[in-house]
């Protein structure tokens, strides 16, 4: 039986538009359990996903935005509450990460458009979510996926690493201003998961350390206490858990989801 934790709520995730991706599978996990979702990613990639949430026997609309633009993502926000009359989750997942490369090669542009969708982008959504939330007076969970990244270093991934970084601190100071209002923030810090950019960075990294992608693979699963990289459904079950009542006095959280990779 699929336990339904979310029957009338209304959740937003951003970067969700793309099938193998994250954000793809925490929309859909939420939807199973009952949420109604706004799939959202930048143009010509929003449709495919809420479409498949609706034939699933879900609810979902589309709604395209780059969250790195502040009236976007205010409007996106305003989406949900008009289309779907409420807002009570927000999943800020939209992210780069296949802008790497070694430190003395980033450019300004690069550095820039890394901190300006992983960093900048999450606080506009933060920002947009936590106004409705406010004004609603019933609570609401603000959660943003940020990474292993977010707490240990990894070499050509300067921007990145500090963008994540970012988030820790961004969650830990929002949330004792939201908490009077019932809101929780969190990140969910998942390790190396194989899908979305995940597989863009094995042939990066196997490129870098002179090796094939299988063995860069076997290396990583050799590695962690649970024996294999991380899945999207990991990630999702972390979310739904972080969305639910359940974790109503949990806020300011950086929670691994790892397999025991990263242990702070
Ligand atoms: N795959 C991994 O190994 C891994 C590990 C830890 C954290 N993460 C994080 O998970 C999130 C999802 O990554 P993924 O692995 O599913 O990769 P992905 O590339 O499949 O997903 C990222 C999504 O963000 C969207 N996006 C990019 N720029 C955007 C913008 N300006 N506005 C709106 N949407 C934008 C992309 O179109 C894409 O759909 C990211 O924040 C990433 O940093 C991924």
């Amino acid at each position: 039986m699929t336990i339904r934790r979310f029957d009338g709520r209304v959740a937003v995730v951003t970067g969700s538009g793309r099938a193998n991706g994250l954000g793809a599978a925490i929309a859909t996990h939420l939807a199973a359990e009952g949420a109604t979702i706004v799939v959202s990613d930048l143009d010509g990639d929003v449709d495919g996903v809420s479409g498949s949430i609706v034939a699933e026997g879900g609810k979902a609309s589309a709604f395209a935005c780059d969250v790195s633009d502040r009236d976007q993502v205010r409007a996106l926000a305003a989406h949900a509450v008009e289309c779907h009359g409420r807002l009570d989750i927000w999943v800020n997942n939209a992210g780069v990460g296949n802008i790497m490369k070694p430190l003395l090669e980033v450019s300004v542009d690069d550095w820039k458009r890394v901190i300006d969708v992983n960093l900048t982008g999450t606080f506009f959504g933060l920002q947009a979510a936590a106004e409705i939330l406010v004004r609603q007076a019933e609570g609401g969970r603000i959660i943003n996926i940020a990474s292993q990244a977010a707490k240990s270093g990894f070499p050509f991934a300067q921007a990145y690493c500090s963008s994540k970084h970012g988030l820790v601190g961004l969650v830990r100071s929002a949330a004792i201003e939201l908490g009077k209002h019932g809101i929780t923030v969190n990140n969910v810090c998942p390790n190396h998961v194989t899908t979305g950019l995940g597989a863009w960075q094995n042939e990066y990294f196997a490129g870098m350390t002179g090796r094939t992608v299988e063995q860069y693979l076997a290396d990583m699963a050799a590695r962690i206490p649970m024996g294999r990289p991380g899945s999207s459904r990991d990630t999702a079950l972390a979310v739904a858990f972080l969305a639910s009542d359940e974790a109503h006095y949990i806020t300011a959280e950086s929670l691994n989801v790892s397999g025991g990779e990263e242990p702070h």
